[in-house]
């Protein structure tokens, strides 16, 4: 993919970044980002097939896992597994905590437009919280996050469309920018250098001051095109939704760091 592949029309080419795992799978991957410290982002899940990663994840609740839509959309979720506490993919760690998929809750996912590209996965357990495995903070309900505020794109996708998948997790500073962008997407740039999310981390996080604002989406003109925004999905407008659903079936609520008043309905 290079630049010459451009989008043309309102039905902007979109590529949701597939892998195929022994099935349609779409994920993301970074692009020009540098490893990250060794369980620097502790909320952070690996989702996987047969030992294979295929998205990202970011864990809400000690047994709820947030993802992209897409990820499981075509999936049989009783085949995926929720890896907790991992940093290099390709070697045993002591640190991880592996969980399967017990409900899968959406949100209204549109394939065609891709808008409501979020998922809840519910785990068949909780999450032992330690060093190493944490549970993230969301925005409140619409409390979402301006242009020019600086963020992190975290995630194991390919480092290049052509380029292999890192075993290490990788992040990358982006900036938020709202041209070519929809009021129903979060959008990121990284200015003067070609970087971005590419195939492997859809469903990943994108963090900004603290709070995970994105889930990857997708992206437009190939990897790290340095001209079309990569696209996430907008937590902040889907931060009751999820609450509504984690303090429904949560089985330890009182172990969440989120505020207070964004949990009471
Ligand atoms: C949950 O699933 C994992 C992985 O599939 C399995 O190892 C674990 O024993 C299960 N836990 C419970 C509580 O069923």
């Amino acid at each position: 993919m290079t630049q010459s592949c451009r989008p043309s029309g309102p039905a902007l080419a979109s590529i949701l970044l597939t892998l195929l795992l022994g099935g349609p799978v779409l994920a993301s991957e970074i692009v020009g980002g540098r490893r990250a410290r060794p369980h620097a982002w502790p909320f952070m899940v690996s989702l996987q097939r047969h030992g294979n990663h295929f998205c990202g994840g970011t864990l809400v609740a000690r047994n709820f896992v947030m993802s992209a839509a897409h990820c499981v959309n075509d999936m049989d979720y009783r085949t995926v597994q929720a890896v907790l506490g991992a940093h290099n993919l390709r070697r045993p760690e002591r640190s991880r905590q592996v969980f399967s998929i017990q409900q899968v809750f959406q949100n209204g996912f549109n394939r065609d437009t891709l808008q409501n590209d979020i998922v809840i996965l519910k785990l068949n357990g909780s999450a032992t919280i330690n060093a190493n495995v944490q549970v993230a903070r969301l925005p409140k309900q619409n409390e979402g996050v301006g242009r020019g505020t600086q963020c992190m794109a975290i995630g194991w996708g390919r480092l290049g469309t052509n380029r292999p998948q890192p075993s290490i997790l990788q992040q990358l500073r982006v900036t938020v920018v709202s041209f070519l962008c929809r009021p129903t997407n979060v959008c990121t740039l990284v200015q003067r250098r070609r970087a971005g999310i590419c195939f492997g981390d859809s469903g990943g996080p994108l963090v900004c001051k603290g709070l995970v604002h994105g889930i990857d989406s997708f992206i437009r003109g190939g990897c790290g095109s340095g001209y079309y925004p990569d696209a996430f999905a907008p937590v902040a407008q889907f931060a009751n939704w999820i609450n509504s659903i984690i303090l429904r079936q949560d089985d330890h609520p009182q172990l969440h760091p989120r505020d207070p008043a964004s949990r009471t309905r």
